[in-house]
């Protein structure tokens, strides 16, 4: 099989890139690095170039007699969306566009788009599942909804199917500590609990701790990379086999507290992380969990990594080799 992964040098494309290696794929890779590293691309070929460029894409896309294409590359802070959506925007659609647009002339017609719960705003209802509504609070999650509904016009007209995955929290590392996060600058709350356990930063900052929650801090739904890669996998077997555009929310279904976090990676790392009280951030719900039954019953997702610990586990393995 052969995939085209854009965005595929970034933290969650390169973890996509090393298991399609793994399962005996043709694997390319479409970065500009302006986030990715070109070390982590391990299996296949690295072309580095930009979305924006339509005459390298129509190049590379009509060349690739690619099976499917799976799309990771976007800008991902939600504070930087808010002071320049223009970024956002621009990357995020409009680049996102152009590479439907050089699928649809080279007559591919399977993406894979990795799309977010920013989509859904503040939760009217957690587990949130696939039906709650979709009411985005910033541009960032306005940019994601944007090309699902994108998606659903392009399926209409032109027959091109999809597979939306809305992840909650990436977290964790490659369990053989081969890949990890490695963000700048990094805005996740894992990766950098675990940077300030070594040593990297003075302390960590909670942001409130008089959430609707029992010990007063965020609840997130933190999910393993490589079971996010599962899903990309069985989302692919599922286009392969025929089957129509489809949208799922991946997440443990399990929340857990920054203040969990915190005492987790203390317990795994065996040191005392400085934590610093700040005020809350606009716009951050108490609790944001997922809802993952559809991605179960119909894709045959199994998460392996639902516990905390493995997560916090394999992130600082990778911490340590940093
Ligand atoms: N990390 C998370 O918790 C999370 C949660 C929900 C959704 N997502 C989505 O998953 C995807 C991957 O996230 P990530 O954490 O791996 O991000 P990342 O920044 O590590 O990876 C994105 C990659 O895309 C590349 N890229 C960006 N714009 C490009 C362009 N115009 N042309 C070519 N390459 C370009 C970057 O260089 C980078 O290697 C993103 O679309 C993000 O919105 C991530």
């Amino acid at each position: 099989m052969n995939i085209l992964v854009v965005g595929g040098a970034g933290y969650i494309g390169s973890h996509m890139v090393k298991q399609l290696g793994l399962m005996g794929c043709h694997v390319t890779t479409l970065d500009n690095l302006s986030n990715g590293h070109r070390d982590a691309v391990l299996f296949g070929s690295l072309i580095v170039g930009d979305l924006s460029d339509r005459v390298l894409l129509g190049q590379v896309l009509e060349a690739g007699r690619f099976d499917a294409v799976m799309h990771f590359a976007s800008f991902i802070q939600v504070g930087e969306s808010v002071e320049q959506p223009a970024k956002y925007y621009d990357n995020n659609v409009m680049n996102t566009l152009h590479l439907l647009d050089a699928m649809r002339m080279a007559k591919i017609n399977r993406f894979i788009f990795s799309s977010t719960a920013a989509t859904f705003g503040s939760p009217l209802y957690t587990p949130i599942d696939e039906v709650h509504p979709q009411n985005p609070i910033n541009p960032y999650g306005r940019s994601k909804w944007m090309v699902e509904q994108i998606l659903e016009d392009f399926d209409r007209a032109y027959g091109l199917k999809s597979v939306c995955l809305r992840y909650f929290n990436a977290a964790g590392a490659d369990p053989e500590g081969q890949l990890g996060e490695r963000h700048s600058p990094e805005t996740h709350l894992i990766p950098l609990v675990l940077q300030t356990a070594s040593g990297k930063r003075p302390h960590i900052s909670v942001f409130g701790r008089d959430y609707d929650t029992p010990d007063g801090t965020c609840i997130r739904d933190y999910v393993h990379v490589s079971d996010l890669c599962d899903a990309h996998w069985l989302g692919l077997q599922a286009l392969l086999q025929g089957a129509n555009s489809e949208q799922y929310n991946l997440g443990n279904g399990n929340g857990f507290s920054v203040q969990e976090v915190i005492d987790t990676a203390m317990r795994i790392t065996g040191t005392t992380i400085p934590v610093r009280n700040a005020p809350r951030r606009h716009g951050d719900p108490d609790r944001l969990v997922a809802n993952a039954t559809r991605a179960k019953k119909s894709l045959g997702w199994l998460p392996k990594y639902s516990d905390l610990d493995a997560i916090v586990l394999h992130s600082w393995r990778w911490e340590r080799r940093q």
